[in-house]
C-alpha cells in the first residue's frame, strides 16, 4: 500500500511507526520533498542516521528501496546500465552461419541484452520506489553531472534502444558525509537536510528504541557519558551507531551501572582510535572515578 502524506505530522508517526525517530527539520524536510517531488541532500557525520532515514521512508511510504551505494571510481555501467557482453557473445555464436550482422544485431542490442544498474531499476520502475544515492561524496563531480541530469529529467538515453523515461518519479535521498564540497548545482536542485549528533532527549529516547531492555538509570548514563565524550576533541567521535552498540553490550554484559571499571572494559565500542582512546580513558574516566555532584 502506497501512502502519501497530507501534513508534517503524517511524516513524523510514519517514521515512527517505521522505528525512526526524526528530529525537528527530518519530518518537515521530508514531507516537503515528497510532496514537491524534490531530492533531499542528507549531510552530516557517520553515523547519525542518514541511511536508516532512506529506509524508513521506504517503510512509510510503502515502496521498495532502491539503493546506490556510491563508491570512489563508480561509473555510468555500474550505476545506470551495461550490456551483458557475455550474453550477447552467446548470442552471436549461436546463431547460424546464413544470419545476417543486421539481424544479430538487432537482437543483442534489445532490452533482454541490458543489465539494469540501480539508477535505471529506480527510473523504469512501474511502482514508484524511494532511491537512495549513498555517500554521494565518494564519487567525483563528472558522476555528479551525470546524476543531475537524471534527477532533472527523469529519463535515461541508451544509443541503441532509445529514450527510457520514467513512467512513475522516485522519492531521491543523496547522503553525503561531507568529505569533499559537493556542486553548487547539485544543492540547488536538493532540499538539504544537515543532520548532527542529537541532543540528549533525542539521543535518549532512540537509545531506549534499540536497547529497550536496559535498565533506565544505565540508559541514562551511557546518554550522559557519550555527550560528554562528543564534546573533547577527537578525532573520531562517537555517534548514534556507536550509542547503539554500546547499549547493547552493556545490556548483554549486564551492567546495572556504568561504574570506572565498566566503562573501562567498555571503552572501546564507543572510541575507536588510539589516540582518542587515551584522551578518553584520562578525561572521561578521571570524572566518573569521583562521585557525581
Ligand atoms: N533518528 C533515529 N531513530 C532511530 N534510529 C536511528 C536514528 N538515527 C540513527 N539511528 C540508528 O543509528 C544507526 C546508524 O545510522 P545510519 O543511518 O547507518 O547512519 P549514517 O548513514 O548517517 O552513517 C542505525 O542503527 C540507525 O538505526
Ligand atoms: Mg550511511
Amino acid at each position: 500500500m502506497s501512502v502519501e502524506p497530507a501534513a508534517v505530522e503524517d511524516v513524523a508517526a510514519g517514521l515512527r511507526a517505521a522505528g525512526y525517530l526524526p528530529g525537528e527539520s527530518t519530518a518537515l524536510v521530508a514531507f516537503l520533498a515528497t510532496r514537491l517531488g524534490k531530492p533531499i541532500l542528507v549531510e552530516g557525520p557517520a553515523g547519525v542516521g542518514k541511511t536508516e532515514l532512506a529506509k524508513a521512508m521506504a517503510t512509510y511510504l510503502g515502496r521498495t528501496l532502491v539503493r546506490l551505494q556510491c563508491y570512489e571510481g563508480l561509473d555510468e555501467a555500474k550505476a545506470l546500465y551495461e550490456w551483458n557482453y557475455r550474453k550477447q557473445l552467446l548470442r552471436i555464436q549461436t546463431e547460424a552461419d546464413d544470419a545476417g550482422w543486421n539481424e544479430v544485431q538487432d537482437d543483442i542490442f534489445g532490452e533482454e541484452f541490458l543489465l539494469e544498474r540501480p539508477l535505471m531499476t529506480a527510473i523504469a520502475s512501474p511502482e514508484p520506489v524511494v532511491l537512495l544515492i549513498d555517500e554521494i561524496d565518494k564519487t567525483d563531480q563528472e558522476f555528479e553531472a551525470m546524476l543531475l541530469e537524471l534527477l532533472s529529467d527523469f529519463q535515461i538515453s541508451i544509443p541503441e534502444l532509445g529514450r527510457i523515461e520514467a513512467r512513475t518519479h522516485p522519492v531521491v535521498l543523496l547522503t553525503s558525509n561531507n568529505t569533499r564540497e559537493l556542486t553548487e548545482a547539485l544543492k540547488r536542485r536538493c532540499l538539504y537536510l544537515w543532520l548532527d549528533y542529537p541532543s540528549s532527549e533525542h539521543e535518549l529516547e532512540i537509545v531506549r528504541l534499540h536497547a529497550p531492555e536496559l535498565p533506565e538509570t544505565v540508559t541514562t548514563r551511557l546518554v550522559e557519558i557519550v555527550q560528554m565524550v562528543r564534546e573533547l576533541d577527537l578525532k573520531k567521535p562517537p555517534s548514534i551507531a556507536e550509542s547503539i552498540d554500546w547499549a547493547r553490550a552493556l545490556l548483554l554484559l549486564g551492567a546495572q551501572d556504568i561504574d570506572p571499571e565498566t566503562f573501562r572494559s567498555t571503552l572501546s565500542l564507543i572510541v575507536k582510535h588510539r589516540t582518542d582512546l587515551d584522551i578518553v580513558a584520562e578525561r572521561v574516566g578521571v570524572r566518573l572515578g569521583v562521585p557525581a555532584s
